[in-house]
């Protein structure tokens, strides 16, 4: 069966941005977030407190973050460690995320840590969120496979799963990275995290559409109890630290699809499709989205 509503995890702003080579004036940024919540999104992950050297792009947080005071939308950041809590604290950020990796090669790309180290880091971080009322998402990279590790083995990704919720996680979303995961993967992943007793009402899952499976992949997932799915508008996306990884699954394609099967989202099709478009002409090149392009003719 299906769920009757989705919430929708927008993370164009920061994973999509995240992976631009020009640099997007911070006004444009704050401009984008007020779009998206105004299309009806209700979560907008607006940018990250990481190494500003690590991910110059969103390098301008501390400056993005008052022009967002008015958004009427949950708006989470990325926070790797105890200096990005303290930015984002300092901000009044209401809800962080924390990001491990399934496997060591990522952490330490991504990280410059072991997955020990990474979680190591994290602990704190999580404590001290917690203890001021910010909500916590944990992500987890590379579910499905690595670019340089391969196929990860299930065992694996649930046994750091298990670690990233055990830390107080409220919530963890299932990373595929570089987008080569298909349904019946999911499907195992998902029934292996079940059976570790990890209840689907606290999963979200991140698809990247490398192979065209973001679609198929998140109803799989929707079949299996998951209600929370992360999209990026017009398939904006990337991660710079892991080679082949294209945009995240497309907000408007998923969108589509849930308005067809009838699952309610709060987010106006076409209002978000402009949003796009008209980021897509900031950025100066088409989107990636079907559904943008067959829906603007674009
Ligand atoms: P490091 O070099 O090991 O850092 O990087 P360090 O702890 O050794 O500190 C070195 C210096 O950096 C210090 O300064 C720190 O203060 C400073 P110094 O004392 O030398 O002057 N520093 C910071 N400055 C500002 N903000 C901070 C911060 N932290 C340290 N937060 C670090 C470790 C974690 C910082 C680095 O590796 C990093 O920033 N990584 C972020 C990478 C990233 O953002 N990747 C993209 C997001 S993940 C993703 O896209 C996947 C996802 O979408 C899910 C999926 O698709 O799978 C979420
Ligand atoms: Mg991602």
């Amino acid at each position: 069966s299906l769920p009757a509503r989705v919430r929708i995890h927008e993370v164009g702003p920061r994973d999509g941005l995240q992976n631009e080579k020009t640099v997007v004036p911070t006004e444009v940024k704050a401009e984008f977030v007020h779009r998206l919540a105004d299309a009806g999104l209700d979560t907008v992950e607006a940018t990250s407190f990481v190494h500003p050297k690590w991910v110059p792009q969103l390098a301008d947080a501390e400056q993005l973050m008052p022009l967002l005071a008015d958004v009427p939308a949950r708006l989470p950041v990325l926070v790797p460690n105890r200096r990005g809590l303290d930015r984002a604290l300092a901000l009044g950020v209401r809800e962080i995320a924390v990001f491990g990796s399934a496997t060591e090669a990522f952490a330490r790309a991504n990280l410059n840590r072991t997955v020990d180290e990474s979680l190591e880091m994290f602990a704190p971080v999580v404590a001290a969120a917690r203890e001021a009322g910010v909500r916590v998402r944990g992500y987890l990279s590379m579910c499905f496979g690595d670019p340089w590790e391969g196929a990860v083995p299930v065992a694996q990704v649930v046994r750091v799963a298990r670690r990233l919720l055990d830390l107080g996680c409220d919530e963890l979303s299932l990373g595929d990275t570089i987008g080569v995961a298909t349904p019946g993967h999911v499907t195992a992943l998902l029934t292996e995290l079940g059976e570790a007793e990890v209840p689907a009402a606290r999963l979200a899952v991140h698809f990247h559409d490398t192979y065209g499976q973001a679609l198929a992949n998140t109803l799989a997932a929707l079949r299996y109890g998951v209600t929370t799915v992360d999209a990026s508008a017009g398939g904006l996306g990337g991660c710079p630290y892991a080679r082949s990884a294209t945009g995240n699954l497309a907000t408007e394609d998923l969108v589509w699809m849930l308005d067809g099967l009838g699952i309610h989202t709060g987010v106006d099709l076409g209002r978000l499709t402009a949003t796009s478009v008209w980021m897509a002409s900031r950025l100066g090149r088409p989107s990636p989205s079907r559904t943008v392009r067959a829906l603007s003719h674009q």
